[in-house]
C-alpha cells in the first residue's frame, strides 16, 4: 500500500524523523531553516498531511493550494501562524501540541526570572573577561525573588505550572484570566483584574494564547500601571506587548527590567532593546529541549495518523 504522503516543514529532532520515514512518504528533506514561500506552496499543494512550525505564515493563500491535504499539525501549542476560519472553510483539520511542552516552557520562564533578577547573564559574560577582582558587598546587586508577589497574565496550563513552581519561593501569586481557576494542593493563587495584577505585583508572566484580544494587551496605559521596581516576563507571543512601549518603559525606568523570549517581529530584536542592560532577551527557547521537541514531534503524528485513518484528532483546535 502506498504511503502517505507527509510535508514537514522544518528540521526536526532524529526520532521523530526516523518514525516518519517508516510511515509516510517525505515530500522534501526538511532543512534547518524556515521553508520558502515557494517550498510551502508546493508541499501545501502535494501533501495529504503537513507539519508546520510557528515560523511558517499559513494565510488564506496558501491555503487556496491545499487540494489534498486534510490535517495541518502545527508543531507548537500556539497556532496563530495558522489562518484557522481558511482552515475550516476548507475543511482541514488543524491541530496544535498541548501539555507536553508545559514544564519546559514552565522551567524557562523561571530561568529568565532568575537571570534577571540575579543578573546571571552580566555576571557570567564578567567572569568570562578573566577581569572579575574576587567578591565585594557592594557587587553586581540583585534583587530578592523569594517572598514577592508573582502576578500572572493568562492561567492555562503554562500560567499553572509557572505558579506551582512559585511555591517553592513562597510567593503569593496573583492571576488574570477570563476563568477562575482552583488553586492546587500545595499551590494557591487568588483571581485578580488585570490593572490590579500590574500594580500589585512585582514579577508579571504572560501566558496567554496570541489572539486579536491579546495582541498588545501590554501596552503603554497597562506599563504604567506596574511598579517602578516590578520586572516583566514574556515566554508567551512577542505581540502581546507593545514593544515600542516596553522600549519607552524600560528607557525611562518606570519598570525595572524584562526577561523576554519573544519578540513583536521575530527574528529581529530591536537594537534599542539589545543595547538596554535591564534585559534578559533569549532566542524563543520556551519549548527548546530535546526530550520536549521530540514528544511535540510524536503528538503531531499521533494527531496525522488519527485523521489519516478517519478518527478523531485528539489535539484538534478547528
Ligand atoms: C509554542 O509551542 O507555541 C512555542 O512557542 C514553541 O516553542
Amino acid at each position: 500500500m502506498e504511503r502517505p504522503t507527509l510535508y514537514v516543514t522544518r528540521l526536526l529532532p532524529q526520532p521523530v524523523l526516523d518514525a516518519i520515514s517508516v510511515q509516510y512518504r517525505m515530500l522534501a528533506d526538511p532543512t534547518d531553516r524556515p521553508a520558502t514561500e515557494e517550498e510551502l506552496r508546493r508541499g501545501f499543494a502535494e501533501a495529504q498531511a503537513v507539519i508546520c512550525t510557528l515560523t511558517d505564515r499559513i494565510d488564506v493563500s496558501m491555503l487556496s493550494h491545499a487540494t489534498n491535504l486534510k490535517i495541518i499539525a502545527n508543531y507548537a501549542v500556539g497556532y496563530n501562524n495558522i489562518d484557522l476560519p481558511a482552515a475550516i472553510r476548507r475543511g482541514i483539520i488543524v491541530t496544535n501540541t498541548p501539555d507536553v511542552l508545559t514544564d519546559a516552557t514552565a522551567d524557562l520562564t523561571w530561568a529568565l526570572l532568575l537571570a534577571l533578577t540575579r543578573r546571571v547573564v552580566e555576571g557570567e559574560a564578567w567572569v568570562r573577561t578573566g577581569r572579575w577582582p574576587g567578591w565585594a558587598p557592594t557587587q553586581m546587586l540583585g534583587t530578592d525573588v523569594s517572598g514577592k508577589t508573582l502576578g500572572i497574565v493568562g492561567m492555562g496550563r503554562i500560567g499553572q505550572a509557572v505558579a506551582q513552581r512559585a511555591a517553592g519561593f513562597r510567593m503569593p501569586v496573583i492571576y488574570a484570566a477570563r476563568h477562575s481557576v482552583p488553586s492546587q494542593p500545595g499551590a494557591s493563587w487568588a483571581w485578580r483584574h488585570l490593572d490590579e495584577v500590574l500594580a500589585e505585583s512585582d514579577f508579571v508572566s504572560l501566558h496567554v494564547p496570541l489572539t486579536e484580544a491579546t495582541h498588545h494587551l501590554i501596552d503603554r496605559r497597562k506599563l504604567a500601571l506596574m511598579k517602578p521596581t516590578a520586572f516583566l516576563i514574556n515566554t508567551s507571543r512577542g505581540p502581546v506587548i507593545d514593544e515600542a512601549a516596553l522600549l519607552s518603559a524600560l528607557e525611562a525606568k518606570t519598570i525595572a527590567g524584562a526577561g523576554l523570549d519573544v519578540y513583536e517581529q521575530e527574528p529581529v530584536v530591536p537594537a534599542r532593546l539589545m543595547s538596554l542592560p535591564n534585559v534578559v532577551l533569549l532566542p524563543h527557547l520556551g519549548s527548546a529541549t530535546l526530550e520536549t521537541r521530540v514528544r511535540m514531534g510524536f503528538i503531531c503524528l499521533d494527531n496525522i495518523a488519527a485523521v489519516l485513518r478517519g478518527r478523531p484528532a485528539p489535539n484538534r483546535v478547528t
